[in-house]
């Protein structure tokens, strides 16, 4: 269960809350994706709760067509492996609903270039992709606020490298309500301070990234022995001594703080359970817990990608679900702007 003490920031209002996040179908999700995000997804279970496969985002960075073609029906289908219910739920495709790009256009008009310059993972994939530093690159705050803002959203759970967005998203909300009265909701990021940041397996001082070199994440489709060897590769120190202390000991503290998300310990219990034992026993636990985790969430996702009518069914039906949803807070910002609408 969520200790509430760990939310970075949680003032939410008692009413129906709605929850919004999404992932971008843009490499393999990592265990970094999975403990920071779509482990917690599945906490709000009484609200009403939307996931979204971000594949529109995704385009800001060069795909491959076929790639991504499969890869926004398997994310949806890894949602629901990872236990989200598309009944309670919904799953969908932001491409499959068109009020997420026309919101983003109204939004443009009511964002600073200013503030899409302070953005730091604009600053990063700029330099990432510096032959590609393309205008979608640099407005998709403005999508992504557009993604919150359509669903009148109160809680995005999201790790730390997303904060700085849904703020972004708060401060255009805030602009748009000022001139326009109560438009939108302002939504509150929902962050696990203990998980908000896996680190790279092989870089432990760098974020985790789906991005990155295969050998630097671990991915939820790997099997058991990739898994271990992977980890037994992960960067540690020469100390040989098991003590959580991100500052100097990056590589061993990221790897208890694997541990201690996955077996729902404080990471204090987990130094305790391995004292006086090695690395090569500390990475051992990890994989093993790590394999446990994943097995069953990869046999569901296996069952869900071998019905080949049942994803494309439930990604129809849920898009309608959140384009009358979406049009809702569309129709309300066309006629609040002054767009003519017979
Ligand atoms: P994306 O696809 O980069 O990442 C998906 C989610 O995983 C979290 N995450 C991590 N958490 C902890 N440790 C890590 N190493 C790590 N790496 C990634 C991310 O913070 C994110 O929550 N812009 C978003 C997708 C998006 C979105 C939205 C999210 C589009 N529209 C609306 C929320 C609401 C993104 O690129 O996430």
């Amino acid at each position: 269960m969520i200790n509430m003490s760990e939310v970075l920031n949680n003032n939410a209002p008692e009413k129906k809350q709605v929850i919004y996040s999404a992932v971008q179908p843009s490499g393999n999700i990592t265990l970094g994706n999975y403990i920071g995000a779509l482990r917690n997804f599945s906490l709000f279970e009484d609200k009403e709760s939307l996931f979204c496969v971000a594949d529109l985002h995704s385009l800001t960075v060069r795909q491959d067509p076929a790639q991504l073609r499969k890869r926004s029906p398997s994310l949806a289908a890894l949602y629901i492996a990872c236990g989200l219910d598309p009944e309670k739920n919904i799953i969908y495709c932001q491409s499959h609903v068109p009020a997420h790009a026309e919101l983003s256009w109204i939004l443009n008009c009511y964002t600073y270039m200013g503030e899409l310059n302070r953005m730091t993972q604009f600053k990063a994939k700029s330099q990432q992709h510096a032959d590609n530093i393309n205008a979608g690159l640099f407005t998709y705050p403005v999508l992504m606020a557009a993604d919150i803002l359509l669903y009148q959203t109160d809680i995005v759970p999201v790790g730390l490298d997303q904060k700085q967005h849904v703020e972004i998203c708060r401060d255009i909300a805030q602009r748009f309500n000022s001139v326009y009265g109560d438009v939108f909701t302002l939504p509150e990021p929902y962050i696990r301070k203990s998980t908000a940041k896996i680190m790279s397996l092989s870089e432990p001082t760098k974020k985790m990234s789906k991005s990155d070199p295969d050998e630097s994440f671990v991915s939820l489709f790997d099997d058991p022995d990739t898994i271990r060897r992977k980890i037994k590769r992960a960067v540690t120190d020469s100390e040989a001594q098991i003590r959580f202390d991100p500052e100097n000991k990056p590589g061993v503290s990221n790897l208890l703080t694997i541990l201690s998300a996955l077996k729902n310990q404080t990471v204090e219990e987990v130094e305790q359970s391995l004292s006086g034992l090695g690395y090569g026993q500390l990475k051992e636990a990890v994989a093993q817990t790590v394999i446990e985790e994943f097995a069953p969430i990869q046999a569901r996702y296996k069952e869900i990608m071998a019905d080949k009518t049942y994803l494309p069914t439930i990604l129809k039906e849920n898009a309608a679900r959140a384009q009358y949803l979406a049009q809702k807070t569309l129709r309300k910002v066309y006629k609040k702007v002054g767009l003519y609408q017979p």
